[in-house]
C-alpha cells in the first residue's frame, strides 16, 4: 500500500493538499505539530473517502524532526510514493531586529528539513509507481526581499534545489516540482506578521485554487499559481533586480 507524506498539513496549504489527494483515492501520512488539527482532519478524510490515512507530530524547525519523521515510516513498513515539503513560515521585519532564533528555525524547517526529508525518503520512494516531490517554494524564490530577507532566500533556495533534483530524477520515473504561489488565503499572513501589507491587502488566492492547480502540474518543474503572479514573475525577467527587489521591499513595507 503507497502513501503520500505531507508536512504542514494542520492548515492552509498542506490541508487542502490532504483534502483534494484524499477524495482522488489516496492514503495519507500527515504531519505538523498540532496533534487535535491532525487527528480530526484524518478521521475525517478516511471515513469521507475511504482512505487510510496515519498521522506523525512532530516539531520540524528542530535538527531531528526529519529522521523521526523517517523512522517512524520505517518502523511501521509504509511505502511512499509522494512527498509533498510543504510545511514553512515566514517573519516580516528587518534583518537585525528579528530574533535570530526565529530566523535560523525558519532556515531548519524551510530548507534543512526539506532537504532531508527528501534525501531520506528518496530510496522508499524509488521503489514505487507514478512518484512525485512537491517542494512549496513560493513567488517569493524569484528576488531578493528587503524586510523579509531571510524568508524570500530560503524560497530561492527550495527553488533551485527542485529544478536541479527535477533534472537528476527524470529519467528515474520521479517527478520533483517547485510550486510557486504568491499571497494565499491560510494561516501564513497572520504568522508571518504580514495581513496588513500592500500584498496580502491586493487579494490573496484560496488554497483549493493553488494545489488544484499544482496536482495538476505536479510533472512540470516550476508551478506559479494565478494569472497576476505569472504576469509578475515573467515581467520580473525583463527588468532589473535593483527594480524587482525595491518592489518586493514596498510590497511587504
Ligand atoms: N500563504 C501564502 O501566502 C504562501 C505563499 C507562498 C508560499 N507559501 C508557502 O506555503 C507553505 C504552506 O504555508 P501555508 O500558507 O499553508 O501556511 P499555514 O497556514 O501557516 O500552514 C503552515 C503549516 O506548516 C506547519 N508548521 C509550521 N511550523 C512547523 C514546525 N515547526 N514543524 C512542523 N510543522 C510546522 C503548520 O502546522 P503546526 O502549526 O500544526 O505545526 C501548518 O500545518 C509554506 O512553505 C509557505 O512558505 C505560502
Amino acid at each position: 500500500m503507497n502513501y503520500i507524506l505531507i508536512t504542514g498539513a494542520s492548515a492552509g496549504i498542506g490541508e487542502v493538499f490532504a483534502r483534494q489527494l484524499a477524495e482522488q483515492g489516496n492514503n495519507l501520512i500527515l504531519t505538523a505539530r498540532r496533534k487535535e488539527k491532525l487527528e480530526a482532519l484524518a478521521t475525517e478524510l478516511s471515513s469521507l473517502h475511504n482512505v487510510k490515512v496515519e498521522i506523525l507530530t512532530a516539531d520540524l524547525a528542530t535538527p531531528n524532526g526529519a529522521k523521526e519523521i523517517e523512522q517512524q515510516i520505517t518502523k511501521s513498513s509504509w511505502k511512499v510514493n509522494g512527498l509533498i515539503n510543504n510545511a514553512g513560515f515566514g517573519d516580516r521585519g528587518s534583518f537585525t531586529e528579528l530574533s535570530l532564533d526565529r530566523q535560523l528555525q525558519m532556515i531548519q524547517l524551510n530548507v534543512t528539513t526539506l532537504i532531508e526529508l527528501t534525501h531520506r525518503l528518496l530510496p522508499n520512494i524509488q521503489k514505487t509507481d507514478k512518484a512525485f516531490i512537491i517542494n512549496v517554494a513560493s513567488t517569493a524564490a524569484f528576488q531578493a526581499g528587503p524586510n523579509m530577507a531571510i524568508y524570500y532566500a530560503t524560497k530561492a533556495f527550495v527553488l533551485s534545489f527542485s529544478e536541479a533534483l527535477h533534472e537528476e530524477l527524470k529519467g528515474k520515473g520521479i517527478y520533483v516540482s517547485a510550486l510557486c504561489p504568491g499571497a494565499t488565503a491560510s494561516e501564513f499572513a497572520s504568522e508571518a506578521n504580514m495581513t496588513d501589507t500592500k500584498l496580502f491587502k491586493a487579494g490573496a488566492m484560496t488554497a483549493e485554487a493553488v494545489v488544484k492547480k499544482s496536482l495538476r502540474k505536479k510533472h512540470k518543474a516550476i508551478v506559479i499559481t494565478g494569472g497576476k503572479n505569472i504576469f509578475g514573475v515573467w515581467s520580473g525577467k525583463l527588468s532589473p533586480r535593483s527594480v524587482n527587489r525595491k518592489l518586493a521591499g514596498w510590497l511587504q513595507a
